[in-house]
């Protein structure tokens, strides 16, 4: 470790002195802004593929720490990375899932199909007490989202009484059966999920009219206040997000979702591969992650309208990067690898949440394990943190922090003949009075020699966190599970400007001053 690391400053010590880009970032620390909520910080966790099965709940006969059946190498590595909130059950499978089959005797416990992914048996023996049990090993809240497809008010009615009832009832004495007679106190309610789409194919005049319904009879129940969650648009759908904020009242929502995947070809046809893809899908992947900005600012600019005083969270509660599965494996399961590019994926994104954090006050990267943008892999016994997990651990320390305002002057990344900012960038004060910037240097090629300037505040760097790799396709493996992983970094010096610091191609950079 050592060797490398000494290695990688001569490497770069010496581009000091060659020519290389420059740019400027000034942070404003006199100035901090909204706080950046922890929750967007969120992941999910879908009776998909092998997130649940075979992820965090594992058979018996698996020779690894258990809690029960819940694996704890993943708990353990969740709770490093502070997972502030967990979705389940879903995604699509929400929709279709009916709570009452899973809890009870597991023996007893009805056995049905997921008929959205792959068409597995389902033997409903992960149900409601042991998400929550999952939730609380990680130290986390829970985010349910509720069956509006095929479910019922008066089933969703029921399912948040059993959950956060104190008093006595029929319900709360089956909850004291199942083993917990003390409620959960469940927050987060999601109703319905891509309603638009696999949540029951509703238009947006039909949806806000269900939607303020059942929410209706989302009670809250002994001093637990629901923080209700509407099925917001799909990716540019501003006609939806114009209707449910015209129709639903600030009141009557916590917040609204939105989903954006990023598909690296633009293709939900042929999505490209997670790990065989060249310079120019590198790109094009990029960019179409960058989109987020947009969307954020054309759903905001709709949302301010009809809630200037910004009551309504933007819950960005699905996103991430959705490549083809890896070769062989059960189509229905969207088990990919993760690069290098997914790294740069998530610390894009999420600096551009941070920059929205006066609205943006949840989000949710699908998914936390063996689906699409995961931070975790497992094979049998075996598991790895992806390079996406090392951007979540980089990152925690904006969470709760208050945001600092940030601009850039720096070159673009140009590919062909497009181009897109080479850098982008997020700053946060926490509580110590701690500054943390984290800066992403998108291009292929090229380091970057950065100053950031913050004015009049003179500030000693305490740490530097580097994620990097020679490749953006370069991934951890089963076989070697270390090839991308933080390093602690060397190449800033303080001057009298400011902080200057030198960027590496396709990398993401923390520092931490005080
Ligand atoms: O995350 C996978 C799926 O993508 C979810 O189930 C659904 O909500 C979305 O279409």
């Amino acid at each position: 470790m050592k060797t490398q690391i000494l290695l990688i400053s001569f490497l770069l010590l010496s581009s000091f002195v060659r020519g290389e880009q420059r740019a400027t970032i000034t942070v404003d620390v006199a100035h901090p802004g909204a706080k950046i909520s922890r929750h967007i910080y969120g992941h999910f966790a879908e009776h998909l593929g092998r997130c649940i099965y075979d992820g965090f709940w594992i058979d018996s006969a698996l020779n690894v720490e258990k809690h029960g059946r819940i694996r704890m190498d993943i708990v353990k590595a969740l709770k490093k990375i502070k997972v502030p909130n967990l979705r389940w059950p879903g995604g699509c499978y929400a929709d279709e899932y009916q709570w009452r089959d899973g809890i009870g005797n597991p023996k007893k416990r009805p056995v049905t199909i997921n008929s959205n992914w792959g068409g597995v048996t389902e033997d409903n023996s992960f149900g409601t007490h042991e998400f929550l049990e999952l939730c609380e090993l990680i130290g986390c809240e829970p985010y349910i989202s509720a069956n509006m497809g095929t479910g019922s008010p008066e089933s969703m009615k029921d399912w948040i009484e059993y959950l956060n009832y104190v008093g006595k009832s029929a319900l709360t004495n089956e909850r004291t059966l199942n083993g917990h007679p003390e409620p959960y106190g469940v927050s987060f309610w999601g109703i319905g999920n891509e309603s638009w789409g696999c949540g029951g194919d509703m238009v947006p005049e039909y949806y806000v009219n269900e939607y303020r319904r059942y929410q209706c009879y989302a009670r809250n129940y002994s001093g637990n206040n629901l923080k209700k969650i509407a099925s917001g648009p799909n990716i540019d759908d501003y006609k939806w997000m114009e209707t449910c904020m015209q129709k639903i009242p600030a009141h009557m929502m916590w917040g609204i979702s939105l989903h954006y995947y990023t598909i690296p070809t633009g293709d939900w046809g042929k999505k490209g591969s997670a790990t065989s893809f060249d310079e120019n899908e590198y790109f094009d992947t990029m960019k179409r992650c960058l989109y987020m900005e947009e969307l954020l600012n054309r759903h905001e600019a709709i949302m301010n309208k009809y809630d200037p005083q910004k009551k309504v969270s933007l819950v960005v509660d699905e996103w991430g990067i959705w490549t083809d599965v890896e070769p062989g494996t059960n189509p229905g399961f969207l088990y990919q690898q993760n690069s290098m590019r997914d790294a740069l994926v998530a610390g894009t994104t999420l600096n551009i949440f941070n920059n929205h954090s006066d609205r943006v006050r949840m989000a949710n990267l699908a998914q936390a394990i063996n689906v699409l943008q995961s931070l975790v892999l497992t094979n049998k016994e075996k598991m790895l943190l992806t390079p996406t997990y090392y951007i979540f651990d980089m990152y925690k320390v904006h969470q709760d922090a208050l945001l600092l305002p940030t601009t850039i002057d720096a070159g673009n990344y140009i590919n062909e003949n497009e181009s897109i900012p080479s850098l982008n960038v997020s700053a946060s004060k926490d509580e110590n009075g701690c500054v943390h910037v984290s800066i992403v240097n998108l291009h292929s090629t090229e380091k970057i020699h950065t100053l950031i300037d913050m004015k009049n505040e003179k500030k000693k760097v305490v740490s530097a966190k580097l994620l990097t790799s020679k490749l953006y396709n370069d991934c951890n493996t089963f076989e070697n599970p270390s090839k991308v992983v933080p390093l602690s970094y060397g190449e800033y010096k303080v001057t009298k400007e400011g902080v200057e610091v030198q960027l590496p191609p396709l990398s993401v950079v923390v520092l931490e001053m005080k």
